[in-house]
């Protein structure tokens, strides 16, 4: 072997804790991982990725750590079959073994119907909710409690508009922690507060919205040993980075023009374009994609930000909107967010509660589905064609974020036609009517069946 070349090209670094604001340096975070000094957020960082010169210089070596993950995958061992914990090395170290529900893996697929619906030549969804609770909460969540666990906590707790309650509940259960979830009262969908109460978290409806519930929270954990697990755990973010390097696998490294995902507290926005950037700087790949965050307008306080203070500040908002999941007015991570949507150039949008539905029944039509939140990439994507950001020739992935299960009775309603009620959403229920597909009651009687099925194919 050159005596140049270091001896190990896959040898994990250790991380920091790093704060976005005043950059002050750390190694432990206080219970509500807030920087001491300026009150905002923390970050990991790996101090041995930046050394350009030196013995540390290459040790990761970004086509051994690619051989490397390739391997595992016939590797049988609990960390190598998560989807998450494959890419350890990208990782802070944990000491003992993941708390994990092999999670990761999450299928790319084609979306033909919804590409023609958009106007691109081709479209991909990469599809998060397949992770075990069904949410991609899952990928920061076996990061963030096998943390909690090593720390010796035994409670953890989250505010929570659904998916990280039920996550967290589950992953806490396997872990062998306690859970509290505070949730806004009635806000939430029943299919996330079943699992949460499946799972044997203490379940709180608190009488107010996720901001209110994060406040709550937030007190909380100063006064009670209790960890927190919401997304400004920055641990959490970097088990929710490997999903965009998943995908990066999944195009053998060929990054796509374009990767679309829905914002509310805007940490998974804010984990994935940390992970373009980290793989852009490893040599993973040789080009950002553009990173776009799409918001529900009843709940666009970064939309706002943007568009009428240039990303210099973000006024919080009562946020309202039927894709219960990005309810929230107040998003702890949007300067993280507003880093990574510049350093990829990407664009911000808002969409419509009547975009929203169509464009989750039009994933619904390509064998698909996703929950309301996940489907405002794909009503964003349509506009983002039509000003000319997205070109119809290049290649874009929609992240989406929750399995269609999550919330059965916004489907329901939408196909029942009891989505938009009342003359001010009128408009919204005639564009969506051609879409409803409203179960139908008949006689037990073969002639009654064959009569619907005739009449439906005449239609065609
Ligand atoms: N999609 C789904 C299905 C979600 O559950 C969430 C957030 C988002 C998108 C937005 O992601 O907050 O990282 O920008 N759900 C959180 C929760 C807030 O409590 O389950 P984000």
């Amino acid at each position: 072997m050159n005596p140049a070349t270091p001896e190990t090209t896959t040898e994990i670094p250790a991380a920091r804790l790093r704060c976005i604001q005043c950059g002050s340096l750390a190694d432990h975070a206080g219970q509500d991982f807030r920087c001491p000094s300026c009150g905002d957020l923390y970050e990991i960082f790996y101090p041995g990725w930046q050394r350009p010169h030196g013995p540390e210089a290459s040790r990761l070596d970004a086509e051994a750590l690619r051989q490397l993950w390739r391997d595992r995958k016939s590797s049988l061992a609990a960390a190598d079959t998560s989807g998450v914990w494959r890419f350890r090395e990208l990782l802070p170290v944990l000491k003992a073994d993941p708390i994990t529900l092999r999670e990761g893996n999450t299928p790319l697929y084609d979306l033909p119907g919804c590409a023609q619906a958009a106007g691109v030549e081709a479209l991909q969804a990469k599809h998060q909710g397949m992770n075990p609770t069904a949410s991609f909460k899952d990928t920061g969540m076996t990061t963030a409690a096998s943390f909690a666990r090593q720390e010796g906590f035994r409670w953890v707790a989250c505010a929570s508009t659904g998916n990280t309650s039920a996550s967290m509940a589950a992953y806490a259960a396997r872990g062998g922690m306690r859970s509290l979830v505070l949730i806004p009262e009635g806000q939430i969908s029943w299919g996330k507060l079943s699992q949460s109460l499946d799972y044997g978290a203490v379940t709180c409806q608190l009488r107010t919205d996720f901001d209110g519930c994060v406040k709550v929270l937030s007190e909380l954990v100063r006064r009670k040993p209790v960890y927190l697990l919401n997304s400004v755990n920055p641990y959490r973010l970097e088990g929710q980075k490997t999903a965009a390097i998943e995908l990066l696998e999944q195009l053998n490294w060929q990054p796509p023009d374009h990767i679309i995902v829905p914002g509310g507290n805007l940490g998974n926005s804010s984990a994935l374009g940390k992970a373009l950037l980290e793989m852009r700087d490893l040599g993973l790949i040789s080009r950002l994609p553009k990173l776009s965050v799409i918001q529900a307008e009843g709940a666009n306080p970064f939309y706002r930000s943007i568009r009428e203070h240039a990303g210099a500040k973000l006024v919080p908002m009562q946020a309202d909107t039927l894709a219960t999941a990005i309810r929230i007015g107040n998003p702890a991570s949007w300067k993280k967010a507003l880093r990574v949507v510049q350093a990829t150039e990407g664009a911000v949008e808002q969409v419509s509660e009547g975009e929203i539905a169509l464009a989750k029944a039009e994933i619904g039509c390509d064998g698909v589905g996703c929950e309301p939140a996940s489907a405002v990439t794909l009503a964003g994507l349509k506009k983002l064609v039509k000003q000319g950001f997205v070109k119809p020739s290049e290649t874009v992935v929609l992240i989406l974020t929750g399995h269609v299960l999550k919330d059965p009775e916004f489907t329901l309603k939408f196909h029942r036609g009891d989505l938009f009620t009342g003359a001010a959403r009128a408009k919204d229920a005639t564009a969506l009517a051609a879409h409803q597909r409203a179960p139908v009651a008949l006689d037990a009687t073969v002639d009654a069946v064959i009569q619907t099925l005739e009449q439906v194919d005449s239609e065609r």
